[in-house]
């Protein structure tokens, strides 16, 4: 039976939900800059709040911040990640191969095309998918690679935009963790096929929930621009009084585009995008400082190549849930971000041939990582950390 735990309150932990563990050392956090309110206010007393300036310049903000070709802008990442797979022809009877390791949405957005996700195991070391077993998986109906750079480290891009290559395939960046990422000194989103980030709540920064799609290809823009938006590029909306939309609408689009309200916070968080990588970078390399050698706690590998943004600090863990009653106890939040998902019925149960993802399934915890800790907060992170680690 599982014992039972009690907050600093005296509170049952099993009830505490994410929102009210107030008094915590939260894993995550929201920043909101100052003057959001006032930039909100100025769009307000315009007389549009639908798609229109903000939208535009909220787009080119993250293209010049990272030197990404085009981008289109939608209301959350899953619809942003749906858009990619419908905007590259990829339905039913399709395969992508996927990592296992994620929250639901990356493969959840497979499946509403109708495709399937065909699950390719991760590295044990960076919890990010593994290129050789890519390799193993993709069959004739393979139509896409989608990679996720966990926790905001990049995956090796080199590796997969090789398979890629090789087999014709197109790459899904699932970036919604890796908002100023860098590989191999670019940002993540200066290149690439289809590079979605997120600005869901506890993102780098947010807007409350939306996304931003970068393309380098032309062809996969103009079509993701018809696939937010019912079929039709807004941009070719007419000024005609009596009948605005094109004369006919040959493909099937959604409803994913974002307003300007979003689009206003979104622009506003951006500008405050170095400062929260900063502060993310000062405490990321303070935990991996001091918690390194530890017996019981091991860090992920980062490599030369990859420069996170420390949007997540997951490590491993022995002895998972004694860690995580340890750790609430003494007022400190953690958590496990996510199960493998091939655990779920919708995607199939769970495969026998992911080693390394059941592994990370059993060990893998995120300490608090967000740019409302203080000092003093890290330091009692590190400390019971070390606690644990000697009992
Ligand atoms: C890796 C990953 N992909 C996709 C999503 C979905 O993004 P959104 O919440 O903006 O729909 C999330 C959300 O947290 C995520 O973590």
């Amino acid at each position: 039976m599982k014992k039972e735990v009690l907050d600093q309150r005296g509170q049952k932990i099993d009830h505490i939900k994410d929102y009210e563990s107030d008094g915590f050392i939260r894993t995550w956090s929201i920043h909101i800059p100052e003057e959001t309110a006032s930039e909100l206010d100025k769009v307000f007393k315009t007389t549009w709040i639908n798609t229109g300036k903000k939208e535009k310049e909220f787009r080119n903000k993250v293209c010049d911040m990272f030197g990404a070709k085009h981008a289109v802008a939608c209301n959350s990442g899953t619809a942003g990640l749906k858009a990619a797979y419908t905007s590259l022809g990829i339905g039913p009877g399709d395969e992508v191969v996927t990592t296992p390791y994620s929250f639901i949405a990356t493969n959840t957005a497979i499946l509403e095309v109708g495709a399937t996700p065909i699950f390719a195991d991760i590295e044990y070391d960076t919890l990010n998918i593994d290129p050789k077993s890519i390799r193993e998986k993709i069959t004739d109906k393979t139509k896409a690679i989608n990679c996720v750079h966990f926790g905001g480290l990049p995956v090796n891009l080199t590796e997969i935009r090789k398979i890629g290559a090789e087999f014709g395939l197109p790459i899904i960046e699932d970036s919604a963790h890796a908002l100023g990422s860098k590989y191999k000194g670019d940002y993540i989103g200066a290149k690439g096929d289809m590079v979605m980030f997120s600005f869901q709540v506890v993102k780098v920064v947010t807007c409350g929930d939306g996304a931003i799609v970068c393309t380098d290809n032309e062809k996969y823009y103009n079509n993701l621009k018809k696939t937010i938006w019912y079929g039709i590029d807004r941009e070719t909306k007419k000024a005609d009084p009596l009948d605005p939309l094109p004369d006919d609408i040959t493909e099937l689009g959604f409803k994913m585009n974002m307003n300007d309200i979003t689009a206003t916070i979104g622009c506003v968080a951006m500008d405050h995008l170095q400062e929260q990588l900063v502060k993310r970078k000062e405490i990321g390399e303070r935990y991996r400082r001091e918690l390194s050698g530890l017996n019981k706690l091991t860090l992920l590998n980062y490599s030369e190549d990859s420069e996170p943004n420390y949007q997540l600090f997951p490590v491993h863990i022995q002895d998972r849930e004694k860690f995580a009653n340890y750790m609430f106890e003494r007022g400190i939040q953690v958590n496990v971000n996510n199960r493998r998902n091939d655990k779920y019925t919708i995607f199939g149960g769970v495969r026998e041939d992911l080693v390394n993802t059941a592994k990370v399934d059993e060990d893998c915890i995120l300490i608090p990582m967000h740019t409302h800790l203080t000092d003093g907060d890290v330091t009692k992170i590190i400390t019971t950390i070390k606690e644990y680690d000697k009992i």
